[in-house]
């Protein structure tokens, strides 16, 4: 049984990250989706929504799991029993922090090792940030993120019920 996790702060999650999910899910036996409870970065949905908009967005594949954890990656890695951790790759920009935190987790546990999968081309220019700031002006994110999040979108920025 190879296991990956998949970590990421999610908020909220779009269609670039669940491209990734899906392809994962594809190669391993198990993906568990590791919401990040991170201090330092403020975020617009807590962690069980988050969690929560994770879980609802993944439910169709069997073989995907979610879960938070707060503090070091490769401690979810080893809490997860999974060998690989899965990051995508969006642009050039990306890959010096990605490249920086694979050697960091590398150096920290030799065991775990980080797999990039190269974003689709239609993902590549798209951030959680700023499919929170199209929402707020009013612009349609329907392309990029499941009908659910969209909703949990305009309900938290604009006041809008479903
Ligand atoms: N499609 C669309 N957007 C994507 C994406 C994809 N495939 N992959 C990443 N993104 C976006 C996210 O939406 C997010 O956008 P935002 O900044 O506008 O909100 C941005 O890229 C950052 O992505 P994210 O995956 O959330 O990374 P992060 O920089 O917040 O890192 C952790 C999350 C949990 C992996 C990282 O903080 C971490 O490992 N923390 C634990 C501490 C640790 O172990 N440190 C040692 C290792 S250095």
């Amino acid at each position: 049984m190879v296991r990956a996790i998949y970590p990421g702060t999610f908020d909220p999650i779009t269609n670039g990250h669940l491209d990734i999910i899906e392809r994962a899910s594809l190669l391993f036996d198990e993906v568990h989706v590791i919401v990040a409870i991170n201090s330092k970065k403020q975020t617009l949905f807590s962690i069980k929504e988050r969690e929560d908009l994770v879980r609802q967005c993944t439910q169709e594949w069997k073989n995907v799991r979610v879960s938070s954890h707060e503090g070091l990656t490769v401690e979810a890695a080893e809490k997860n029993g999974a060998r690989v951790i899965i990051r995508g790759l969006r642009a050039v920009s990306d890959f010096e922090y990605e490249f920086q935190m694979a050697l960091m987790n590398k150096k920290l546990r030799r065991e775990v090792e980080t797999l990039h999968l190269m974003s689709s081309e239609k993902f590549t220019y798209i951030t959680s940030s700023l499919i929170r700031d199209l929402v707020s002006l009013g612009a349609d994110v329907s392309e990029f993120v499941p009908a659910l999040v969209e909703q949990s979108l305009k309900s938290r920025l604009l006041g809008k019920s479903p």
